[in-house]
C-alpha cells in the first residue's frame, strides 16, 4: 500500500555554522526519507533555517549586520552544507518568513480564544546597561558550590554542581560585564497544564521512543508548568498583535516553522494540499526527526500547541544521541568541533553518512566518531568489500566479454537468498536500527566475495574451455553487487547514481531486488569509492585547529565601532577637584566637589580602593559632564570621574591634564 508520509529535520538555528554533530540527525533522517521513496512511497521532507531568538540578535551586533542579513547568509551556508552532504529537502525555508507569521498568529489567536493563555507581571534578570532582559545563557558568576570563575547561570563546569542561575555568586551580564539587575515585566504564558490529560494519554499511545515516555513520566511527576512564550524588546522575531514592545518566544514560533516549509512548498507545487497534511482528521503520517535536548519542546509543548489550535498531532517522534568526537564532547578548546564545511573540504560525505548509518540505532544513545575506526570501516567495508566485488567481476566482462552479462543466472538460490535478505534490511531500515541493517549488507558482501574467491575466475579464465564459466561467475558478482547496491543506495546515493551509469539502468528502487539484470550490456566501470588515506583526517584535524585559532586572532578586543557623532555627544570636560570625602556605608565610593568653571558639581566616584581623600583635593582631572544626573543611596551623583582602570580592583589611576588647564575647558 503507497504511503503518504511528511518527514521534517529540527530546524537549525542561524547563528553559527553547522557542525558534524548537527550531521547526526539530518543524515539519519535523509537516510530514512531516501528508503522511503525508494520503496515507492509518497514522501515529502522539509526543513529551514530557525532564524529568531537573542542568539542570533547578539551575533548580527557583534557582525555588525542586521538579524535579516545574519540569517540570509546564514541560510545560504546551511543550504550548501546539506547539498554538500546529500541531505535533500523538498524543501528548505526560514521561521523569518510571512507564512510562518501567519501561522503563530493564527495559533495564538485560537488559544486566546480558548483562554489557553495567562499573562502575568514577573521579575527577571536585566542587563541596565544593554537595555535587556538575559536569557540565563548570557550570565555567568562564581559557582556557589565550588567558587569556580566564569560559570553559566545553569551548572557548574568545574564541579557539576546544578543549580538556579540566582544562586551564581558575582553575577555579571555576559553583554556588558555588569551586575544583572532585577526588573519586572509583563508576559504571556501558555497554561501547558489544561492539556495535562490529553498529553498524558499522547505520550503513552505509541507515537514516542520508549526512554521519550519514561523521560516524560519525570516531568508529569513534576507537574506541568506554564510555559512563558513572550519576550521584551529588543528581540529579533514576530511582534506579537496588538504589543508594541513584546515579541513571540523563538521556541513558539520555531516548531511553526514546519508548518510554513510546507505550505511554502504548497505554494511551489500545487499538487500538495496543506490541509490534507495539516488538518485535525489528517491521514498523513508526519515524522517530527529532533536531537534528544529538544525532546520537551516537541513531546510536550508542540502537541499541546497543535492540538488546541485545531490542528493534527505527529504521528512519532524520533530523537537522536549527541555525537562525540575521539571520545569527547565536542569543544572548541580541545580542537574536537569540526565544521560540516571543514569535513566537506577534506573528506567525502559518504564516507561519514555510512559511518553514522553503521552505529545509529532506533535508541538515544549518544554516538562517538572515532578516526581510526572511521577510516578503517570506509577502507574494510565499503572498499575492499563493496566496491571490490563490482571491480573484480567488471573486469573480466570487459576484457573478455564485451561487457556482456550472461542470460541466465547460474547461481539461482544464492540470489534468491539475496533477494530475500531485502526483506529484513528494509524492516531495520524502517525501524531506524540502521546499524543491524548494515551488519547484515556486509555479512552478505562478505558472501559475495567467498562466492567469487571460490569460483576463482582468474583461474578459469586460463582454460579456453571454462569461458562461459567465468561470465557467468562475473554476471552472477554483478548481480548480487547491484543487490547491494540498492541496499546500500540510502546511504550512498551518490555512488548509487555512478552504478546505475555503470550498470546502464535507470535509477534504482527498493523493488528491483526481485529481478536480475540479465543479457545485458554494461558500460564501462569507473572507480566508485577512493580508499581513504589517513593523511586528509590529519589535514582535516589541522583546518578544524586553524578554524578556531583563527577565529579567535580575529576577535577584536575593543568594542563596537561608534561614529564621531556618537562620540561628539559626550561632553567631557577638565574638572578641579575641591573637596573629597569618604562616604558612610560604601566600600568603593569616595565623595567628591569639582568645579567645572561654570558650575560646581557633587559626584560619586569608585576610587576609593586607589586614592586617600586628601591627595586629591586640588588636582585636576576629567568627567563626564552630561551623564544623566543618578539619585543614589547617598546623594545624587551629577557625572562622572575618568578613571585607567587595570585587571584587579585597586588598579585605579585618574586622568590629569597637564599644568595649564583650566576647570571647565572642553576635553575632545
Ligand atoms: N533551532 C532548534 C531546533 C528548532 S526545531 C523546531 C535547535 N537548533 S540547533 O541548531 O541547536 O540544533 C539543530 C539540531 O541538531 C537539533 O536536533 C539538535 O538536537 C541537534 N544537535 C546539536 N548538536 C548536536 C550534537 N553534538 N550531536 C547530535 N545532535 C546535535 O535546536
Ligand atoms: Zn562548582
Amino acid at each position: 500500500m503507497k504511503r503518504k508520509l511528511l518527514v521534517t529535520n529540527a530546524l537549525p538555528y542561524a547563528n553559527g555554522p553547522l557542525h558534524l554533530g548537527h550531521m547526526v540527525g539530518y543524515i539519519q533522517a535523509d537516510i530514512w526519507v531516501r528508503f522511503q521513496k525508494m520503496l515507492g512511497h509518497d514522501c515529502t521532507y522539509i526543513c529551514g533555517s530557525d532564524s529568531h531568538g537573542t542568539p542570533i540578535m547578539i551575533q548580527a551586533d557583534k557582525l555588525k549586520i542586521t538579524p535579516e542579513e545574519l540569517v540570509k547568509n546564514m541560510y545560504n551556508d546551511q543550504v550548501r552544507d546539506f547539498n554538500d552532504f546529500l541531505v535533500a529537502f523538498d524543501n528548505y525555508y526560514s521561521t523569518h518568513s510571512p507564512e510562518n507569521q501567519a501561522f503563530v498568529e493564527t495559533i495564538f489567536k485560537r488559544h486566546v480564544a480558548k483562554d489557553n493563555i495567562a499573562k502575568r507581571v514577573i521579575s527577571q534578570a536585566y542587563d541596565p546597561v544593554k537595555n535587556m532582559f538575559l536569557p540565563d545563557r548570557f550570565i555567568k558568576g562564581e559557582c556557589p558550590r565550588c567558587g569556580a570563575k566564569d560559570q553559566y547561570g545553569d551548572n557548574c563546569e568545574v564541579c557539576g554542581a546544578t543549580y538556579a542561575p540566582t544562586d551564581l555568586k558575582n553575577p555579571y551580564s555576559v553583554l556588558s560585564g555588569v551586575k544583572p539587575i532585577e526588573k519586572e515585566s509583563e508576559h504571556y504564558f501558555f497554561k501547558l497544564d489544561k492539556f495535562n490529560s490529553m498529553l498524558h494519554e499522547w505520550t503513552r499511545a505509541g507515537h514516542l521512543q520508549t526512554e521519550v515516555t519514561n523521560k516524560l513520566d519525570e516531568w508529569f511527576k513534576d507537574g506541568l508548568h506554564d510555559w512563558d512564550i513572550s519576550r521584551d524588546a529588543p528581540y529579533f522575531g514576530f511582534k506579537i498583535p496588538g504589543e508594541e514592545n513584546k515579541y513571540f518566544y523563538v521556541w513558539l514560533d520555531a516548531p511553526m516553522g514546519y508548518m510554513a516549509s510546507f505550505k511554502n512548498l504548497c505554494d511551489k507545487e500545487k499538487k500538495l494540499n496543506f490541509d490534507e497534511y495539516w488538518a485535525k482528521d489528517s491521514k498523513v503520517e508526519l515524522y517530527h526527526f529532533i536531537g534528544k535536548d529538544i525532546i520537551y519542546f516537541h513531546a510536550l509543548f508542540w502537541p499541546a500547541v497543535l492540538s488546541g489550535a485545531d490542528f493534527r498531532t505527529p504521528t512519532a517522534i524520533f530523537a537522536n544521541g549527541f555525537l562525540t568526537v575521539d571520545g569527547q564532547k565536542m569543544s572548541k578548546s580541545r580542537g574536537t568541533f569540526i565544521k560540516a564545511r571543514t569535513y566537506l573540504n577534506h573528506l567525502n560525505p559518504e564516507y561519514l553518512r555510512y559511518y553514522f548509518a553503521a552505529k545509529l540505532s532506533e535508541r538515544i544513545e549518544d554516538l562517538d566518531i572515532n578516526f581510526d575506526d572511521f577510516s578503517n570501516r570506509v577502507n574494510s567495508d565499503l572498499v575492499g568489500k563493496f566496491v571490490n566485488i563490482a571491480s573484480r567481476c567488471a573486469s573480466f566482462l570487459q576484457k573478455n566479454f564485451n561487457n556482456q552479462l550472461s542470460s541466465a543466472l547460474s547461481e539461482k538460490k544464492l540470489f534468491e537468498e539475496f533477494s530475500l535478505a531485502g526483506e529484513q534490511i528494509a524492516k531495520k531500515y524502517e525501524d531506524l536500527e540502521f546499524s543491524q541493517a548494515i551488519r547484515q549488507i556486509m555479512l552478505l558482501a562478505d558472501k559475495a566475495n567467498q562466492y567469487i574467491d571460490e569460483k576463482k575466475p582468474w583461474a578459469a579464465m586460463k582454460d579456453p574451455a571454462r569461458h562461459t564459466e567465468v561470465q557467468d561467475v562475473c554476471s552472477m558478482g554483478i548481480n548480487l553487487f547491484r543487490l547491494l547496491m540498492i541496499y546500500l543506495k540510502p546511504v550512498l546515493p551518490e555512488t548509487a547514481k555512478k552504478v546505475e551509469g555503470f550498470l546502464n539502468i535507470s535509477a534504482l528502487t527498493w523493488l528491483d531486488k526481485n529481478t536480475p539484470l540479465l543479457n545485458h550490456t554494461l558500460k564501462t566501470f569507473e572507480p566508485l569509492l577512493q580508499r581513504l588515506d589517513k593523511t586528509q583526517i590529519e589535514e582535516m584535524k589541522m583546518s578544524a585547529q586553524g578554524d578556531i585559532t583563527e577565529s579567535k586572532s580575529t576577535a577584536n578586543p575593543f568594542k563596537e565601532t561608534i561614529s564621531i557623532d556618537d562620540f561628539a555627544k559626550i561632553d567631557l570636560r577638565v574638572a578641579k577637584i575641591l573637596q573629597a570625602e569618604y562616604v558612610e556605608g560604601s566600600d568603593k565610593l569616595l565623595r567628591l566637589e569639582v568645579d567645572l568653571g561654570s558650575e560646581k558639581r557633587q559626584i560619586f566616584s569608585g576610587i576609593k580602593a586607589g586614592y586617600e581623600p586628601d591627595k586629591l583635593i586640588g588636582r585636576l582631572t576629567v568627567v563626564v559632564a552630561n551623564l544623566a544626573p543618578r539619585k543614589m543611596r547617598f546623594g545624587e551623583s551629577q557625572g562622572m570621574v575618568i578613571l585607567a582602570v587595570g585587571s584587579e580592583s585597586k588598579d585605579l589611576w585618574l586622568l590629569s591634564p597637564d599644568s595649564g588647564a583650566e576647570p571647565g575647558m572642553k576635553v575632545q
